[in-house]
């Protein structure tokens, strides 16, 4: 992180020894079948970049026996397990930094073309090889009328052959190219960055929503009023004094550093807008729950997103007090489970079953622990 993180690109052969797939191939193109699942289709077809959105039934896919083309699911993390235990073992970034998972498949031949990204990414071999071209070009002019982003002029500085366990980490904005050398898979672990626009605006949206910006006695928030106002001859123009008095409004917005951690516990835990939950169709009643966590453990669905802060937690987008439940919280934040033997320990506070009982009915967390 010191040396590498946003400053320069990094290769790591043999990062994960041993990896393998997450998902089979035919389990990929199942997932790029879904409705809630977000995949492209890239084709490099008689040198034309054309580009398709899923879903894909299996017969929409191209052969594959055919040449250059490759499939891009995202947010595989959130369809399964190995995928989210892989994205985990870069939980040395903060979760908050932390994007998704995707996984390319890839004929020979095939890759998206020379391009650059906003956000960091680590490359992971995980199947078959890809060879990489990178360079930090400053030229990132885009070839125009493509469906897709591709450089109008490549140019490499460095080549490697990844395979299978090796990793390229690339800060944003470094050019790259990657090309399957045979049938190959490439996880890419992408992180989010809010633009300062985004975070303005959804920061403004959030303080307005908290409603003390009026400074309202009555929870109402006051209306404009203007007994002042004379008779005009110009109708059209904007009075003076709503401008005035707006901008005396706008002034009195204050906000705290709790505003700000609230706003972002809240706003980063949110979860993406494809993401369902599935409750269990018929939910262990608290007792029996408790029992099965005793000697099970439980773990946050893969889809879950608990952060916290000094005094709160924001768990998929609702902000709670830490308070009397702060230890086991910040635990299952950090770790992602609750281990069965300290269940044990937790299953005297009923507060604590009750609240875990409820998460486990609404799909949040599942029994046992993480694999
Ligand atoms: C890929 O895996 O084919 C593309 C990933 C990337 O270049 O960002
Ligand atoms: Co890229």
């Amino acid at each position: 992180m010191r040396r590498y993180w946003q400053k320069k690109p990094l290769l790591i052969r043999q990062a994960i020894p041993g990896i393998a797939a997450p998902l089979a191939r035919d389990e990929l193109f199942e997932l790029a079948d879904q409705d809630e699942v977000e995949s492209r289709l890239i084709t490099h077809f008689r040198n034309k970049w054309q580009l398709e959105h899923g879903p894909f039934a299996a017969d929409e896919l191209p052969s594959v026996k055919q040449r250059a083309w490759t499939l891009l699911v995202q947010g595989v993390d959130l369809h399964n397990d190995s995928a989210r235990a892989l994205l985990d073992r870069f939980r040395f970034v903060p979760d908050a930094r932390l994007d998704d998972l995707m996984i390319s498949y890839a004929t020979d031949g095939g890759g998206v073309g020379p391009h650059f990204d906003s956000y960091d990414v680590f490359l992971l071999q995980v199947h078959g090889k890809r060879r990489w071209r990178i360079g930090a070009q400053r030229d990132l002019s885009l070839q125009p009328g493509l469906p897709l982003k591709v450089l109008q002029r490549f140019e490499a500085d460095e080549e490697w052959l990844l395979e299978p366990g090796d990793m390229l980490y690339l800060p944003p904005h470094i050019a790259h190219d990657g090309v399957a050398e045979g049938e190959c898979m490439t996880c890419s672990i992408g992180f989010r960055a809010p633009s300062t626009n985004e975070l303005t605006a959804q920061f403004l949206y959030y303080l307005a929503e908290r409603g003390e910006t009026s400074g309202s006695r009555d929870g109402a928030a006051p209306l404009y009023r203007d007994p002042q106002q004379p008779a005009v001859s110009r109708p059209a123009q904007l009075p003076a004094a709503l401008v005035d008095k707006v901008g005396a409004i706008l002034a009195k917005i204050a906000w705290s550093e709790k505003d700000i951690s609230s706003f972002l516990g809240t706003y980063l835990s949110e979860p993406k807008p494809s993401v369902v939950f599935d409750p269990p169709e018929k939910p262990l009643n608290e007792a029996r729950f408790v029992k099965r966590a005793i000697s099970q453990g439980v773990r946050l669905d893969r889809k879950t997103v608990l952060l916290y802060d000094n005094l709160s937690f924001y768990l998929n987008g609702e902000k709670s007090r830490l308070a009397d439940v702060k230890n086991w919280v910040i635990e299952l934040a950090d770790t992602r489970c609750l281990s069965a033997k300290r269940f044990v320990t937790l299953s005297q506070q009923s507060s604590v079953t009750a609240l875990l009982h409820e998460w486990y009915r609404a799909g949040w967390i599942q029994m046992g622990e993480l694999r």
